[in-house]
């Protein structure tokens, strides 16, 4: 049996991982296989029978996989959750809370069907590409007017960008989920006296906090883990905004769930070093936790005496 990681990118976060692997693992027969381009796994080597295949970020299918190989992070739900638009119309389909989409209607032409705007509400919004990371190609639209006025100016390639309604957030989370429970979860550390949206820890820099499993509430890490369940995925770490101000109602919504999640830090690296073990370790495919058994928030996570 060999085991084996395929990454595309995260080249640093898997070496960081690996490095935290038992000895048994790393001296053994695991294999950190690369692919930037599609079909360049094909040519190297295939995934045979009893192998096991843990995918991080890259949705290659070009791979030849034998049929009885066990294999963790299928293809198309790497895919799907990196188009964010189809992500996200995904998840709201399965009831997981997203920003509100508005979603323009335009001829074949690229223009606004007349009457369009008057059913749309006068919001702040964010216009988007279907993919993106760390926070690029980020249009914030400060109403109805500027909303027309982007959907007029990009015309038909506004199939290839999404917009949604500013969600009003107090705290951003990254919530590492894995097979159906909480691996770890890190507080970005939104700032949102600076005026920026995406004013968090990932565009600043600074460390992310941990946040100890006592402080997980089902009401936004539930969520979470139905993201990463909607897409069809093993594991992601989610982005999550939540709003909880003394006085109002508090509220969550999901932004996106990450295949290739940076990961950097003794705790954080030890936790997926332990994860891809236990994936590792069994000769049957590890079925989820069902999370929506559980009532508390500590229940949600994973405790280390249970990677066994
Ligand atoms: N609709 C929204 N309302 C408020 N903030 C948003 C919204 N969409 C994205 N953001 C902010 O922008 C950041 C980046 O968005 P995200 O969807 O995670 O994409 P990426 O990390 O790939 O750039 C989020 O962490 C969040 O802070
Ligand atoms: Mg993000």
């Amino acid at each position: 049996m060999n085991r084996i990681l395929v990454k595309k990118t995260g080249w640093a976060s898997i070496g960081r991982i690996v490095a935290r692997m038992e000895d048994r693992f790393k001296e053994g027969d695991l294999q950190v296989r690369r692919c930037r381009v599609p079909g360049m796994l094909r040519r190297n080597r295939t995934i045979n029978r009893n192998d096991v295949m843990i995918r991080f970020g890259c949705s290659d299918n070009g791979i030849l996989v034998h049929p009885n190989a066990l294999t963790y992070q299928q293809s198309a739900a790497i895919e799907l959750a990196k188009n964010k638009l189809q992500a996200r119309i995904k998840m709201r389909e399965l009831g997981v809370p997203v920003p509100n989409l508005i979603e323009p209607n335009i001829d074949e032409r690229g223009r606004l069907i007349p009457g369009w705007a008057s059913l749309i509400p006068d919001v702040q919004a964010v216009a988007r590409p279907m993919h993106h990371q760390a926070g690029n190609h980020f249009i914030v639209l400060k109403g109805l007017n500027d909303i027309c006025s982007f959907i007029d100016a990009t015309a038909r390639d506004i199939r290839n960008w999404y917009i949604s309604e500013v969600f009003d957030k107090n705290i951003e989370y990254r919530v590492h989920c894995a097979h159906g429970k909480i691996l770890m979860c890190q507080n970005k550390g939104y700032d949102g006296a600076t005026g920026d949206l995406r004013a968090n820890q990932a565009v600043t820099q600074g460390d992310w906090v941990t946040v100890g499993f006592t402080d997980y509430r089902c009401w936004w890490a539930k969520p979470a883990l139905k993201a990463v369940a909607a897409l069809g995925l093993d594991y992601g770490a989610v982005d999550v905004m939540v709003k909880q101000r003394r006085g109002e109602d508090r509220s969550v919504a999901i932004c996106e769930v990450n295949t290739a999640p940076s990961v950097e830090g003794e705790y954080w690296e030890t936790r997926y070093a332990k994860y891809f073990q236990w994936l590792f370790s069994s000769p049957t495919r590890r079925e989820h936790w069902n999370f929506d058994q559980f009532t508390a928030g500590t229940s949600l996570a994973w405790k280390d005496g249970q990677f066994v």
